[in-house]
């Protein structure tokens, strides 16, 4: 049976949730699940913006064929070519083959890629930055958004209703629970973490391309902004938009430490307790830990975009750097984080070389501050190093509370 919700009188919400998938391109865990959002224009012509990943197909076609009411789809409007929002764009050619595939060149370009079988030629609707599309009450304006989070990707404005369909940008990890908009529910506990770890891991490389999409999309006086993932946004534009402009500029939501350690028996766990409760003691609240064996690394990601300070804690390992810290630290240069305050501490029992290696990663860093020189361990943290930790917490306090009080 059908499962639809209405976003205005004439636009309904037709995307679906999963809740069954464990990790979101395989990589990202997703505890809530996660919805693939789609919207359909009932006007002269009818139109579909993006559709959903190939797990919930059946549901899909079932909302796509009660919101047609019989009638034929004229447009296929693709935001995105990313498979968990095209995976359905040939089932719905076998089952309305007279519609229109709109996208811009790249888009195309890419639904020959991912499915070369299909030649939908005759069906391409090709757009430019700029062009637009009247379906009789509503006008879509098409305006390429490139990286925001593929090279393809556009932002869809519908200027009657004042609604951006923005492709993943404001979207959120977290299946949907039946309420649609963002402001018929509590937004910071559902999906306050969850929209940060979304856009850290998923967008957080090209913030200079979503600070340009941002500028773009101010043009426009929007009423609703409806994401390809999470509830749609038709009040306090602003929280989300504020936040969309620290992490894109890679600016800390909030003076604090993130400490990411790297133990394999507990003796750098050990250590790293020693210098939270220093830290505490010097008035830090709302430090954040992690092994990073064991919390996966989008997590710790999530928390370096939002605080200001990451102290990094590893043990060597076979001469390397400690493997879980290390991926860590690839995945921070991939997503290319910068502007943060930093501090190392290494350990090892023998030839300890942690903080060698961390301190060669960081030379090739931009704009990672150090705060104090490196502290190396050999083994368990004694008296012999206690100085030095009570050294380097008061460092770590004293600088934040200057960015508080900034
Ligand atoms: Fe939700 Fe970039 O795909």
């Amino acid at each position: 049976m059908e499962n639809v919700q209405q976003l205005t009188k004439t636009i309904q919400s037709i995307g679906c949730n999963d809740r069954r998938l464990e990790r979101f391109e395989n990589l990202y865990p997703l505890p809530n699940g996660i919805s693939y959002n789609s919207y359909f224009i009932d006007d002269e012509k009818t139109a579909i913006i993006d559709t959903v990943d190939s797990s919930v197909t059946l549901q899909y076609l079932e909302n796509i064929k009660f919101a047609l009411h019989g009638r034929d789809l004229d447009y296929l409007v693709v935001n995105h070519m990313e498979p968990d929002h095209c995976a359905n764009i040939v089932e719905i050619a076998k089952l309305y083959p007279n519609f229109k595939l709109v996208g811009n060149k790249k888009t195309l370009q890419f639904f020959e890629q991912f499915y070369p079988e299909t030649d939908l030629s005759a069906n391409y609707m090709l757009v430019k930055n700029g062009a637009t599309l009247s379906l009789g009450q509503h006008q879509l304006t098409f305006m390429l958004a490139p990286m925001v989070h593929w090279p393809e990707v556009m932002f869809t404005y519908e200027s009657t209703e004042k609604i951006l369909f923005s492709a993943d940008a404001f979207g959120t990890f977290g299946a949907m629970n039946g309420n649609l908009f963002t402001d018929e529910l509590d937004y910071e506990q559902l999906y306050g973490d969850e929209s940060r770890r979304y856009y850290t891991n998923i967008v957080g490389k090209y913030g200079p391309q979503v600070t340009k999409a941002l500028k773009k999309a101010s043009d426009f006086d929007i009423a609703m902004i409806a994401p390809l993932h999470g509830p749609v946004w038709r009040t306090n534009h602003n929280y989300i938009l504020d936040r969309y402009k620290a992490w894109s500029s890679y600016t800390p939501e909030k003076s604090g430490v993130v400490v990411p350690y790297a133990s394999a028996y507990g003796n750098t766990a050990s250590a790293v307790d020693y210098l939270v409760a220093q830290l505490s003691a010097q008035g830090i609240q709302d430090i954040r830990v992690y092994d990073v064996s064991k919390t996966h690394p989008s997590y710790v990601i999530a928390d370096i975009f939002k605080y200001s300070h990451v102290i990094f804690a590893a043990s060597t390992y076979n001469l390397a750097l400690y493997p879980s810290m290390s991926a860590l630290l690839d995945e921070m240069t991939i997503l290319d984080i910068k502007d943060r305050k930093y501090a190392l501490i290494g350990n090892g029992s023998w030839a300890p070389m942690a903080t060698k290696h961390m301190v060669d990663f960081f030379e090739t860093q931009k704009n990672w501050t150090n705060l104090a020189e490196p502290i190396t361990i050999t083994t368990a943290l004694t008296k012999e190093h206690q100085a030095e930790f009570d050294a380097l917490a008061k460092t770590v306090a004293d600088s934040i509370k200057a960015e508080t009080e900034k």
